[in-house]
């Protein structure tokens, strides 16, 4: 099974996944599970550190979901790195690393697909409408193999974390969902692997985004006509740099729900997905 210039145990189908998980289960372990894409940064070693908290064992997966990759998104180009990641893993107290290719996740004849809709409405699905039906279905199979007692996501994909929320209770997957706090760059910037796109110049820009959304937060906390706070933050965007404003939007914070009189009335999430050249970044914070 493993590879022997790893530093981690490498998984490659789901037997193989599945005989390690029954091992710690027979030694009393619990298991943490947490699914990447790979091209690891410090914001997905604190998601597998917190695994690390709440369970004896960690397993994360890297695996590149290309059903979740539009034609004319990056999927050719998304960072693969396979080596580095094991090592970083290994590093931030993973035990096991799931990567399986894609005959093992999608094999021959594979026609069952998840629909969603509650969290899943709007935002994201507005300009990547296969997106999250894509990831329910690989995160509701992962979640299947691993059967792990909590999985982690991270807040900086909120939308993603309110669906995954919502298909484990729906379907009754047994697994806790946690959610973890945005790592961020000295400056703000939620740390993505899509940031590798950037160039200095870019990153000036980037790094502005944070600051606009707080600053429309603290107008929206302050019960300020949503249209209005949501206009003047992608004005700012494109002010500071941005080429392209997919949406700003200030959503109930418990299931992303549109305010009925647009202030706000309830815990409450602003979130954004803005363009810079051909790369495209999403941010979110608390209001
Ligand atoms: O957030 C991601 O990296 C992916 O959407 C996930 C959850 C691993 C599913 O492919």
């Amino acid at each position: 099974m493993s590879d022997a210039s790893s530093p981690l145990p490498i998984a490659r189908t789901v037997e193989e996944l599945r005989r390690n998980v029954r091992d710690w289960r027979r030694q009393g372990f619990t298991v943490a599970f947490v699914p990447t894409m790979g091209a690891l940064h410090d914001g997905h070693l604190t998601l597998v550190q917190e695994a690390g908290r709440r369970a004896d064992r960690v397993v994360a997966s890297v695996f590149v979901n290309p059903t979740q990759f539009a034609a004319h998104e990056d999927l050719g180009t998304y960072p693969r790195q396979e080596a580095k990641d094991a090592a970083l893993l290994a590093g931030a107290g993973c035990a096991l690393l799931f990567a399986p290719d894609a005959a093992e996740m999608y094999p021959d004849g594979f026609t069952t697909a998840i629909s969603v809709g509650g969290p899943s409405q709007g935002l994201e699905t507005d300009f990547r409408p296969h997106f999250f039906g894509a990831v329910a279905t690989v995160v509701a199979k992962l979640l299947n193999q691993v059967q792990a007692d909590i999985a982690v996501f991270g807040e900086k994909d909120y939308q993603q974390l309110m669906v995954v929320r919502r298909l484990a209770r729906d379907l009754d997957i047994p697994t806790e969902i946690a959610g973890a706090p945005t790592e961020r760059d000295g400056h703000g910037l939620a740390l993505s692997s899509r940031n590798a796109y950037l160039s200095d110049t870019d990153l000036e820009v980037a790094r502005q985004l944070n600051g606009v959304l707080a600053e429309a937060a603290a107008k929206a906390a302050d019960h300020r006509p949503l249209p209005a706070v949501e206009r003047e933050a992608c004005a700012a965007l494109l002010k500071a740099g941005f080429d392209r404003i997919d949406y700003v939007a200030v959503r109930r914070a418990d299931d992303l729900g549109v305010f009925p009189d647009a202030v706000v009335d309830a815990p409450a999430r602003i979130l954004a997905a803005a363009w810079i050249g051909k790369t495209r970044l999403i941010d979110n914070l608390a209001v």
